[in-house]
């Protein structure tokens, strides 16, 4: 059998298959349900700044920059009373996973203000999370607010975190980066050790009768991978740090996409949401045995081999491919 053993922000995992964040990571009986089905780590669901603190003054800022009123604001935020009790049960949840199971828990944090950053952060390494996983999700409203100014702030959030604390921290981005090389690049030298491309995205739906925005959750299909794995072919080898390829993971086929485009690990949520937990055995034999039939001994001699660095036609990655694909595509009309 191939060695499937890898390594992710310094972690030694038992295979590239890690759960990302999602509500299923709420019940210690999943996460123990995902070490048995053969998962190598567990990416907690994020823990919300505003859940904790919905009157700090920092977000207070942020959000009503972008609307008309604070209190407005946070009526579109879910009852977090119910949707979680907050710190504590999150702290709890870390703590009793580190206890039930073996394979590395990574906390998620998503932050607005810099204090909330630190203190939480801090908090998440002390409960015995061997990772962090920042969650950086602001979608900027305010026209005063350039591309410039908001890098630089999450540059300077995410170094502030990474100064704060031992364990090591990822960045979990969005794909909405006029340079997104760049963006990860002064993110890397802000000290970050892995990027998780991408976060999807929901986008609020309009009720036509009731005349009211709806948020809309979607589960992924395999074609949503196409995106990641593209960023994940273009940067393997031009930066140092860890790549997590997240979005549209559902099989083993999606594995091996993942690790030959030069992820370091493939996470997976809506497979295991819609499919059940234990489809990720499924996606590991798949994985393993694709390896086997193509004589892959190790997910290292895998990983990259179809990166940009290393295919023939490093263009298809880029815009030549663009161009390519609309001509292909016309002739067939
Ligand atoms: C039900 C559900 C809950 C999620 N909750 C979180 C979360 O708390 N924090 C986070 O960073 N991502 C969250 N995500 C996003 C996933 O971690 C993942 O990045 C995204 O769904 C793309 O992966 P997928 O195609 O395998 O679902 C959630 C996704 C789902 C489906």
């Amino acid at each position: 059998m191939p060695q499937l053993k890898t390594k992710y922000l310094g972690l030694t995992l038992k295979n590239p298959l890690v759960a990302s964040a999602s509500a299923l990571s709420k019940k210690i009986s999943n996460i123990k349900e995902m070490e048995d089905a053969g998962i190598s780590c567990v990416v907690m669901y994020s823990l919300f700044e505003e859940q904790i603190d919905h009157e700090s003054l920092e977000l207070h800022h942020y959000l009503s920059r972008g609307t008309e009123s604070f209190a407005e604001a946070l009526t579109y935020f879910p009852d977090f009373d119910t949707y979680n009790s907050g710190l504590d049960r999150y702290l709890g949840l870390i703590a009793e996973a580190k206890k039930s199971v073996e394979i590395p828990i990574i906390g998620s944090l998503n932050g607005v203000s810099n204090s909330g950053w630190i203190e939480y952060a801090k908090k998440i390494q002390e409960a015995g999370a061997d990772a962090l996983e920042l969650n950086i999700y602001f979608l900027p409203t305010d026209k005063e607010i350039n591309s410039e100014s908001l890098e630089k702030n999450y540059i300077d959030l995410i170094a502030a975190v990474i100064n704060s604390v031992e364990i090591p921290v990822s960045v979990k981005l969005s794909p909405y980066f006029t340079s997104i090389p760049g963006t990860i690049q002064a993110m890397e030298n802000a000290g970050a050790k892995g990027f998780v491309l991408f976060n999807r995205f929901y986008q609020p739906d309009l009720d036509i009768e009731k005349l009211t925005v709806e948020p809309t959750l979607e589960l992924s299909t395999s074609r949503d991978m196409l995106l990641p794995l593209r960023w994940t072919a273009i940067l393997y080898g031009r930066i140092e740090a860890d790549i997590a390829l997240s979005s549209g993971v559902h099989t083993g086929t999606d594995m091996v996409k993942a690790i030959m485009a030069g992820a370091t690990v493939a996470t997976t949520a809506s497979e295991l949401v819609a499919n059940g937990i234990l489809s990720a055995k499924k996606m590991l034999q798949g994985f393993a045995n694709w390896m086997d039939t193509h004589d892959y001994e190790s997910v290292e001699s895998l990983r990259g081999i179809l990166s940009q660095k290393s295919v023939a036609f490093p263009a298809a990655f880029e815009r030549a491919n663009y161009m390519k694909a609309l001509t292909s595509f016309d002739d067939t009309l």
